[in-house]
């Protein structure tokens, strides 16, 4: 008998040990290596990479804004629940002077078609319920998946992901475009460069007052979906805005791992009272999530890694951004500020023109690249493009992705964890090993650049029209 054991073999030897299955899907680790390991794993390169977009409702359509500029690559295919939406993507295409795309618009399923085209990446924007199935669907049909935040919703579907994308070989990305914001980049380069010492405690977020757009819509394909999230559930939903960034920080999944979490939930007070003022009698008793979310992770080395999650309560919005090491400390919002032992001796944050200095001194190398064009096709201030180019130019040229499958099920675990852990009066859950003890050999994330040379755009200054190469 084979001594690598699969997962679902294992979950159904320790429910069986302790008669809890989702206490055991949640801390599964496998005692041998799976065969094949994502991490750096660098697939063959694709001189135009064909693209499909499914779901293009607010995030979706500013996807296709985006890729569109991207002159190696090609969108082959847009589907989404709506006609109207397809349509309205095909329309940028056209204005553009570029080739249409296939248009489906028959049901949720139509994903399995657009595979069948020979696509090369499934980038999936549709709500949550579809993250996983469409991943693995395009994983399973050869196709490489990118998929937007959270990667799915249980423990069962993350380690679906990880599996599938060892089986086939295809890389599975999720596309937490946090990692890439400008200042958070800077950051893990000074991490890097050993700026703040050792590493001791991070801090991440996702804070942002969402009542009025949860409040407005009751349509399924139009937002709905996102106020459905938030009932009957309580956790940390949104995990991985706040957690990714810090996790590159702390070299999870390369050379460091999370061992465990405790969580805890408030009550909640602040959706129902916008309902009331809006008079939404529809929108109270509906068991809505504890307002914030505190979950708190432990690493192997010893970090502590706190992260929040607060999408109804009046306040300005907030991935906190903390890094704390023995020589200083960085953190960014609600603003941007450094402390550091040798300035000051870390009493006081660093003036303007020390701030001004630091940051140019450790600008990551992708900022200087790719910083101003990413500025001009936008995406929350450019880190959307920053995201997108690389995942673009590391398929182009066969290299590594950033972030792999065992990230996206590490980062998105949060969410059912946090849940496991309320609801057990935050009792420490396990945070699985998706990597099934690679993480002690996997090499850190480097410091990344692009040569602009091996990845062709189009011309980022035509607003709209004709784009020219
Ligand atoms: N990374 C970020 O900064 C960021 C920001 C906003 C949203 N998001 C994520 O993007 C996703 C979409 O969010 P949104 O705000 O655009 O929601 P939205 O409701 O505006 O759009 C979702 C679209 O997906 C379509 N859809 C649903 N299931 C489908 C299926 N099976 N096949 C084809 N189309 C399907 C719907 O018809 C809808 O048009 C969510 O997962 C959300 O978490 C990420």
């Amino acid at each position: 008998m084979s001594t690598f054991i699969n997962r679902r073999e294992f979950v159904k030897l320790s429910a069986f040990a302790s008669g809890s299955q989702l206490l055991n899907s949640c801390s599964t680790q496998a005692t041998s290596m799976s065969p094949h390991n994502m991490c750096d794993f660098a697939a063959p390169k694709i001189e135009k990479v064909r693209v499909a977009v499914v779901g293009l409702g607010n995030r979706g359509y500013g996807a296709v804004q985006r890729l569109m500029k991207i002159a190696d690559l090609e969108i082959v295919a847009f589907s989404d629940l709506e006609e109207a939406k397809v349509k309205k993507a095909n329309t940028l295409l056209r204005n553009a002077g570029l080739k249409e795309a296939k248009e489906f618009f028959s049901g949720p399923e139509d994903y399995k078609s657009i595979c069948d085209m020979g696509i090369d990446l499934m980038y999936c924007v549709t709500s949550w319920d579809y993250h996983t199935p469409i991943s693995v669907y395009a994983m399973e049909s050869g196709v490489h998946a990118a998929t937007e935040v959270p990667a799915g919703k249980t423990i069962d579907e993350m380690w679906e992901l990880v599996e599938t994308s060892e089986k086939t070989q295809k890389h599975c990305m999720m596309l937490e475009n946090c990692c890439y914001d400008f200042f958070e980049l800077t950051s893990l380069n000074m991490v890097r460069q050993g700026v703040f010492g050792e590493l001791t405690h991070a801090e991440g977020a996702y804070i942002h007052c969402l009542s009025e757009s949860m409040m407005g819509s009751s349509s399924e394909n139009s937002g709905g979906w996102r106020t459905k999230e938030n009932v009957g559930i309580h956790g940390n939903l949104y995990p991985t805005h706040g957690l990714g960034p810090v996790a590159q920080c702390l070299d999870i999944n390369r050379g460091n791992r999370f061992e465990y979490l405790v969580s805890m939930s408030s009550q909640e007070a602040a959706f129902s009272s916008f309902a009331r003022k809006k008079g939404r009698k529809d929108m109270l008793n509906i068991n809505f999530r504890g307002d914030m979310n505190t979950s708190v992770l432990k690493t192997v080395k010893g970090q502590t890694v706190m992260i929040q999650h607060d999408v109804s309560s009046p306040r300005p919005y907030s991935r906190i951004h903390m890094l704390q090491g023995n020589r200083g400390m960085v953190r960014k919002y609600p603003r941007e500020e450094y402390a550091l032992l040798d300035y000051h001796k870390a009493h006081e944050f660093l003036d303007k023109e020390e701030k001004k200095e630091l940051e140019a001194k450790y600008r990551h190398p992708l900022i200087k690249t790719l910083g101003d064009v990413a500025k001009k096709v936008g995406g929350h201030g450019g880190m959307d493009f920053m995201m997108d180019y690389r995942l673009i130019y590391c398929l182009k040229n066969g290299l590594p992705l950033d972030q792999n499958v065992y990230d996206a099920a590490t980062w998105t675990s949060l969410y059912p964890l946090s849940i496991e852990s309320v609801k057990r009066r935050s009792t420490s859950v396990d945070v699985p090993d998706f990597t099934r003890g690679k993480w002690k050999n996997n090499k850190q994330l480097p410091i990344v650049d692009v040569n602009p040379k091996k990845l062709k755009l189009y011309n980022t200054d035509t607003a709209s029209g004709q784009l020219s190469v």
